[in-house]
């Protein structure tokens, strides 16, 4: 069992092989990840509540990484860990196939000019990189405040005969993001979706 890791951290030998995640946790558990997590208010707070699970954040931006150590570390988190990658190429080559039991993507960047869309994470192919992620029965939860994106959501995962519709707990929807404090308190209205993996007959 690893000792707990002084900074949250990961610190990536190679991107060029999947994560030895027991060499990430204290414990064995399900895993679950976020993608995006930004300042990692969720993700920090979800862990606290939820230390039956491992967490893995990932992010691109180190200042806003640097914060899910800070917060994590003052709650003395022993199951959440920061990858400083981009998500795509994270949930490709960097995860383990079928590691996580969940994903969660809350306010992904909505690139809302249409020549940019082709960068939005949850993309035509995201679904296929989803199933590869996620475990049996796993399932990807979806926020955003961009009713564009909301519909290339749901359209892209109505697409994939591999997931169907699924309720979000309420456990889970009550906890929140940096970003969707903002927007609440704005007047602001989110979007939530959640799509779990089929199981096939
Ligand atoms: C709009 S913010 C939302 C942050 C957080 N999920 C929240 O709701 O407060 C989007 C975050 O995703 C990160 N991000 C955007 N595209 C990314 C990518 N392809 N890979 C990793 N991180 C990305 C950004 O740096 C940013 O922190």
């Amino acid at each position: 069992m690893p000792d707990a890791p002084e900074n949250l951290l990961v610190p990536l030998r190679t991107i060029l092989a999947p994560l030895v995640l027991a060499e990430l946790f204290a414990q064995p558990q399900p895993l679950e990840v976020e993608l995006g997590c930004g300042d990692a208010s969720f993700l920090a707070e979800y862990a606290r509540c939820n230390p039956e699970k491992n967490f893995i954040g990932v992010e691109r931006l180190l200042g806003r990484l640097q914060k899910l150590d800070k917060k994590g570390r003052r709650l003395g988190l022993k199951n959440v860990r920061g990858v400083r990658i981009e998500s795509a190429y994270f949930l490709q080559y960097l995860l383990p196939a079928h590691a996580a039991s969940a994903l969660h993507i809350y306010f992904p960047d909505p690139w809302p000019k249409k020549k940019h869309r082709r960068h939005r994470l949850v993309n035509d192919a995201f679904p296929a990189l989803a199933r590869a992620a996620l475990a049996p029965g796993g399932t990807v939860f979806l926020r955003t405040d961009d009713a564009d994106y909301f519909q290339q959501m749901n359209e892209v995962f109505g697409a994939a005969d591999f997931f169907e519709p699924a309720e979000t707990p309420a456990a889970l929807a009550e906890i929140t993001t940096d970003f969707e404090r903002d927007f609440n308190a704005q007047w602001i209205p989110t979007l939530h979706a959640a799509f779990q993996l089929r199981t096939m007959a």
